[in-house]
């Protein structure tokens, strides 16, 4: 593994390994075991939206294991001003250990991966978000105590969390219902391929998706980038949404998860939220230790 730039590109071995060593690293972390593996090592993180985990978790992860971050706003940044992604690469590539990027296009992330020479993490674009999917199924596991015979559905819009969750989910072992609205389906090829293994349905039904399910996951309506549509996704989302009556379709027992922030109201209740807060506040803090098993295995 030299980058994370989409699931699509770990194995199941790779995701076991990097769950294997964040489960350790939130041990060492929790019993103020220091684990300095990234001494003397820095990384950029270049954002062009906002962030409140992803932002102070590997602010924080770099600096317990003995490393340094740097925050670059794409706006203070010349990249901000029209400098091309493949010189911002290589420029940085002479001064960092490694960058994690959050932005709008995947061929971004690529692109850095392509033109630098330093490990590239994705820290979310319009088609991803590996680094949550690392936590959500680090917290399943903790939860769950296994991926064994699980069944995940999440309601709301296939971009991004969808997108990630239909392959990590499924790279480990579970099947996957997807709820959303017409014109708002996953990523095509990556529906095809989950289909391919009889592992995914889509369907525009949520109590359907929801049958059955152990973890029931949702996300906003209108992601970054996406506020000018706030409107619209309302009207087109309004009933894709975790409430009790879903919940009573899922299996008793079920999680709950949540990427956050939450519009409560909106994709998930209050009752439901609150009453699955300690599943998804888990799922945050695991953001943390999941992150900085990535770096290490990236970057050590
Ligand atoms: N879930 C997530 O990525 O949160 P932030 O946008 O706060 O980083
Ligand atoms: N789909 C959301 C995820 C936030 C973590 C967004 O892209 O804004």
């Amino acid at each position: 593994m030299k980058h994370l730039l989409k699931l699509a590109d770990m194995t199941q071995d790779d995701i076991l390994s990097v769950l294997n060593l964040a489960d350790q690293l939130k041990y060492e972390t929790k019993h103020d075991i220091a684990h300095p593996l990234l001494r003397g090592k820095t990384l950029g993180m270049i954002f062009t939206k906002s962030s409140t985990r992803t932002r102070v978790s590997f602010e924080v992860g770099m600096y317990q294991l003995g490393g340094q971050a740097l925050f670059l706003s794409s706006n203070d940044l010349q990249l901000g001003r029209g400098e091309p992604i493949k010189d911002t690469a290589r420029v940085l590539s002479t001064y960092l250990s490694g960058i994690m990027i959050r932005t709008f296009r995947q061929s971004d992330v690529e692109d850095l991966a392509r033109y630098g020479s330093i490990p590239i993490i994705n820290g979310l674009t319009d088609y991803c978000h590996p680094c949550q999917v690392l936590a959500d199924l680090m917290t399943i596991r903790e939860v769950k105590g296994s991926f064994d015979n699980l069944k995940v559905c999440f309601v709301g819009d296939g971009n991004n969390m969808a997108n990630s969750l239909i392959v990590g989910c499924i790279t480990m072992g579970m099947r996957v219902a997807i709820a959303c609205p017409h014109g708002y389906e996953p990523d095509a090829q990556l529906v095809a391929w989950g289909k391919a293994q009889g592992m995914l349905e889509v369907t525009p039904d949520v109590l359907r998706a929801a049958e059955g399910a152990d973890v029931v996951y949702t996300d906003v309506w209108a992601s970054m980038g996406q506020e000018g549509e706030a409107d619209l996704r309302k009207a087109a989302f309004a009933g894709y949404q975790v409430n009790d009556e879903v919940m009573r379709r899922a299996n008793s027992g079920a999680m709950v998860l949540h990427c956050l922030p939450a519009h409560r109201g909106e994709e998930i209740t209050e009752s439901v939220l609150e009453a699955h807060a300690d599943e998804i506040f888990r799922e945050a803090e695991n953001r943390l230790h999941a992150q900085k098993a990535v770096m290490v295995k990236l970057m050590a």
